[in-house]
């Protein structure tokens, strides 16, 4: 795809559902006695996997206007094939963590980028609780052997991840007693917001240790999904870079877990604010303004984002290092491994895409340290197949000094399919 550099963008908008609570909102459907509907269901493909997944799992959805009604109380069936989880690790990880839970067997599938993903995170505390998970040494496909009843367990997490304490409190609801994960560091609490929400009794205590006193049921019923921040970032990105810009998004989640990449912004200069704030099902949600320009410069320690910063920024940190190329002194990002096991390796594409613009970037075991200012040019990007490098380097080329090519864009569908429609529907050259 061609991207040339634009002036300022301008608008106001609202977004597709999140994508990360709404796969945990349909796989709450699907459990619950009784019906919901969830509106605003993200429209990304990988929550389009996870309602293709519980299909083949028996659970009946149906799509009415622009809800998803899940008629709820059927339990689950064995699949006749193997679950699709496509692109998605949130479908492969949380719903190996449902199934764990259930007497029966399924073998879970996912495309190359999902298959060449650690899986031994999820597979170590699954198979304590008492199911038997068949891997490829440690990678998808897998076959899950569950069990109707669970043993509960404590279990420190290795990994600060929000993915593999969801599929161990999902196990966890057919357990007979206390199922307690602890963290050391806060990753997103989706999962904690809406069992809450949906009348199963979460606790996060002060020492970040996550339980739940099993046997528990959903209560189902309606939910209205808040637009997804991380899809958000890239037009606030863009807006604090162009600097004739004025952006409104309304209906944005501002879960602090998620919305911390808005501070980070602030604190490097940009004029960023958030008005009526409300509250649907335990999630923060609200209207995101953006004015154009840097109005500081940021402290060194400002510039430098690692430790227990890192899981609530980790979806965003691609675009905060093209952020960080615009910044007086650069940024710095480090404790950021997990980047390398994304959809692609993360740190790697990012400095790749970086350097083809012209940025002096180093490259860390665990992150990245980029120069800036520095004036853009035009270059050849690869997506590497993944959607969170393809969008937040098409923001970069909004800067660029001549026209940039990037292969893969359609890639942007994972999680966002209107991304390229809208932005340009945003944006004066
Ligand atoms: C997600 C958690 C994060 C994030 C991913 C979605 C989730 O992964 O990177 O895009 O919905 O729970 P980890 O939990 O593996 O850090």
């Amino acid at each position: 795809m061609r991207l040339i550099s634009a002036r300022s963008i301008n608008g106001q908008l609202r977004l597709p559902g999140d994508k990360s609570i709404s796969h945990r909102a349909a796989l709450i459907a699907a459990l619950a006695r009784g019906s919901s509907e969830i509106s605003n269901f993200s429209t990304a493909q990988d929550c389009a996997s996870t309602l293709s997944c519980l299909r083949s799992l028996g659970v009946s959805i149906e799509h009415k206007d622009n809800r998803i009604v899940f008629t709820g109380g059927q339990g689950l069936v064995a699949p006749r094939a193997p679950l699709d989880c496509g692109n998605s690790g949130s479908t492969l990880r949380i719903l190996t963590g449902v199934l764990a839970g259930h007497d029966l067997t399924a073998e879970l599938v996912g495309d190359e980028s999902l298959s060449s993903r650690p899986m031994r995170r999820i597979i170590e505390p699954l198979e304590l609780m008492g199911a038997r998970i068949e891997s490829m040494g440690g990678k998808a496909p897998l076959t899950v052997r569950g069990t109707g009843t669970p043993t509960p367990i404590t279990y420190k997490l290795p990994v600060a991840s929000a993915q593999v304490k969801s599929a161990i409190l999902f196990a966890g609801l057919n357990a007979e007693g206390r199922t307690s994960v602890l963290e050391t560091t806060q990753s997103r609490d989706h999962t904690e917001r809406l069992f809450n929400g949906f009348g199963v009794p979460v606790t996060t205590h002060s020492d970040l240790s996550v339980t739940l006193d099993g046997p528990l049921h959903f209560t189902g019923g309606p939910i209205t999904i808040p637009g997804d921040v991380s899809s958000a970032a890239y037009f606030v990105a863009a807006a604090m870079l162009l600097s004739g810009s004025q952006l409104t998004i309304e209906g944005v989640g501002l879960n602090p877990t998620r919305a911390a990449f808005l501070s980070v912004l602030s604190s490097w200069g940009a004029d960023i604010s958030t008005t009526d704030e409300e509250v649907e099902r335990n999630e923060p949600h609200g209207t995101i303004h953006v004015r154009g320009g840097i109005s500081r410069n940021a402290t060194a320690s400002e510039r430098t984002l690692g430790q227990s910063m890192i899981p609530s920024l980790i979806d965003e940190l691609p675009l905060l290092a093209v952020v960080g190329s615009q910044i007086d002194g650069g940024i710095r990002i480090r404790d950021a491994g997990e980047l390398r096991l994304k959809e692609s390796d993360r740190l790697a594409t990012t400095a790749a895409n970086l350097r083809a613009m012209g940025v002096e970037v180093e490259e860390f075991p665990d992150g990245l340290s980029v120069s800036g200012p520095a004036q853009l040019r035009g270059a050849l990007l690869d997506s590497h197949g993944d959607h969170r490098i393809a969008m937040a380097f098409s923001v970069a080329a909004l800067l660029a000094k001549g026209e940039s090519e990037l292969s893969g864009a359609e890639c942007v569908g994972v999680s966002f399919p209107e991304f390229f429609p809208l932005l340009d529907s945003l944006l004066r050259r």
